[in-house]
């Protein structure tokens, strides 16, 4: 295969014959373009251009070369001949992330995780931000996760020994030196170039476990190959894919590379509908896209339907069956939001459930994980189920503080998930955000621990939280910055006389 010059390329630039240069080399999609799943306008607004950077964030390294025949790529593009021009010229908003990057806060300013969400909104671009910021609908569950644990009060004992606090745990068999997780979250890319191996190397650093997204932007080896150590646990989150050969090579992957539990997220058989991120894919889509006038996208789902489509929403208690008899690890189910399906989890002798709705991002309307939670253990302590150190429960959604953990570690959590803050972390900081992110929530735990007077996780008992509000749904904390990041539509689009940000 020759070089191929950069002018040849660029002849190719509508459906009847579409060239793509992506990392260097020249691929011709012209016949994958029906076939697409996020559609053929995005790759025809690139067609005869260098793809690479809107490429990268949303397919992991092998996505083309697993979905085009060899053939399709035509060699190398002449680095000679990219002229000037055809690099992409730096857009307005990328030269005002530029400069807020020179002036990014010191680290040590950021003084809790809503702070790294304040500065990433600084440095991500508007698709990353909608991506990672919203939620489905009026993202009323969304910020409801987060007012529940301003619902619960504590009980703190006096009088009890706190000169020692340790708050280290087990998660599926695995040492963790706090009871949180970094729950998986897909498009790690949007946020950093090195994606999610930010996490894992903050994660391996402090001690804590990494879930590793079915949809991440590194590819699965990537990340694991980023472990700080041999022995560093970190858990897999799948998607279960219509192909179920697929899934189970995923699955036997994981195992062999040492994963130690499989979180099978069981809340999306569709996607729910994310209007700030559709909003912002329909003006990039819809503005710039030249397609001999057919339109053959879905904008419907932004970012979040191109690489979704797989997810099979067939998917029942009976696959749970067939899940068991491809993989010794630990099964555990993403997205539970009911007492009833928890018990019907431990009946199946399956590990654990996650009390979580997605972070807000699917049904809106469905409870917070933590208030679940409460119906949950009721529900197991009747029948015999809890507590059972073979069935743990988890909980994600809205955890911002230490104190959010320690109330649902004493309601009878193993540990609590965090999604977001670790984004906005590592976008802003890169692993020494997530490292910095992680301190804090270690600081604020053993203060915590140390005024409720429960020297060890073990010590935090039910008695120690008053939860008699937190099915009320009336807030009488504030709303926090969760409350200041939905987009309506007049202020999505600019609208004068609105303020910017306000419900
Ligand atoms: C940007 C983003 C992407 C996500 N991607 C996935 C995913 O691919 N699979 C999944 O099971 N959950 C996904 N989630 C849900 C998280 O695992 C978790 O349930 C949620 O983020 C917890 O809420 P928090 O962000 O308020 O901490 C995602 C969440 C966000 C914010």
């Amino acid at each position: 295969m020759g070089l191929i010059s950069y002018d040849e390329v660029a002849k190719h630039n509508n459906s009847e014959s579409c060239y793509v240069i992506v990392h260097g080399k020249v691929y011709d999609v012209t016949e994958f373009l029906p076939e697409h799943p996020g559609g053929s306008k995005i790759i025809l607004k690139y067609a005869g251009k260098d793809a690479t950077e809107e490429y990268d964030p949303i397919h992991p390294p092998g996505t083309l070369e697993e979905n085009l025949p060899k053939d399709k790529c035509l060699g190398e593009v002449d680095p000679a001949t990219m002229k000037a021009e055809a690099k992409k010229e730096e857009s307005q908003e990328e030269k005002q992330i530029a400069r807020n990057k020179d002036e990014l806060p010191p680290l040590d300013l950021c003084l809790n995780l809503y702070d790294f969400e304040v500065v990433a909104r600084k440095v991500l671009k508007g698709t990353a931000w909608a991506y990672y910021s919203s939620g489905a609908d009026d993202e009323v569950t969304m910020r409801e996760n987060n007012n529940a644990f301003g619902r619960i009060w504590f009980r703190p004992r006096i009088l009890r020994d706190v000169s020692n606090i340790n708050y280290s745990t087990s998660l599926l068999g695995c040492k963790s030196t706090l009871p949180i997780y970094i729950t998986a979250t897909a498009l790690g890319k949007l946020g950093h170039p090195d994606g999610e191996k930010n996490l894992t190397i903050a994660a391996g650093r402090e001690g804590i476990i990494q879930m590793i997204p079915t949809l991440a932007s590194c590819s699965f080896e990537e990340i694991v190959d980023a472990r700080v150590h041999d022995q560093q646990p970190q858990f897999f989150q799948l998607y279960v894919n219509s192909n179920r050969a697929i899934t189970e090579k995923l699955i036997r992957r994981a195992e062999e590379r040492g994963v130690k539990g499989l979180f099978v997220t069981v809340d999306a058989p569709q996607l729910g509908r994310r209007e700030k991120d559709m909003r912002i894919k329909f003006e990039d889509v819809g503005s710039r896209v030249q397609n001999d006038g057919k339109d053959d996208v879905d904008r419907s789902q932004g970012a979040a339907r191109a690489i979704s489509s797989f997810i099979d929403p067939s998917l029942n208690w009976d696959d749970l069956n067939w899940l068991r008899s491809v993989t010794r690890m630990p099964i555990v189910l993403k997205g539970v939001q009911t007492w009833e399906d928890a018990v019907k989890a431990a009946e199946l002798g399956l590990s654990g459930v996650v009390l979580s709705n997605h972070g807000g991002r699917q049904l809106d309307f469905a409870r917070s994980g933590i208030e679940v939670l409460g119906e949950v253990v009721e529900a197991l302590k009747q029948r015999g189920l809890f507590p059972n150190p073979m069935f743990q429960i988890f909980v994600d959604g809205g955890v911002r503080r230490a104190s959010d953990v320690l109330k649902a570690v004493a309601m009878g959590a193993t540990a609590c998930g965090i999604g977001r803050p670790f984004l906005y972390a590592y976008s802003a900081y890169g692993p020494e955000g997530v490292q910095r992110a992680i301190q804090l929530l270690k600081a604020e735990m053993e203060m915590n621990m140390r005024l409720i007077g429960a020297p060890t996780l073990k010590d935090l008992e039910p008695n120690m939280v008053d939860v008699r509000a937190l099915s009320t749904h009336v807030n009488v904390v504030p709303e926090s910055n969760q409350a200041q990041i939905y987009e309506r539509l007049s202020t999505a689009v600019g609208m004068p006389n609105e303020p910017a940000n306000k419900l």
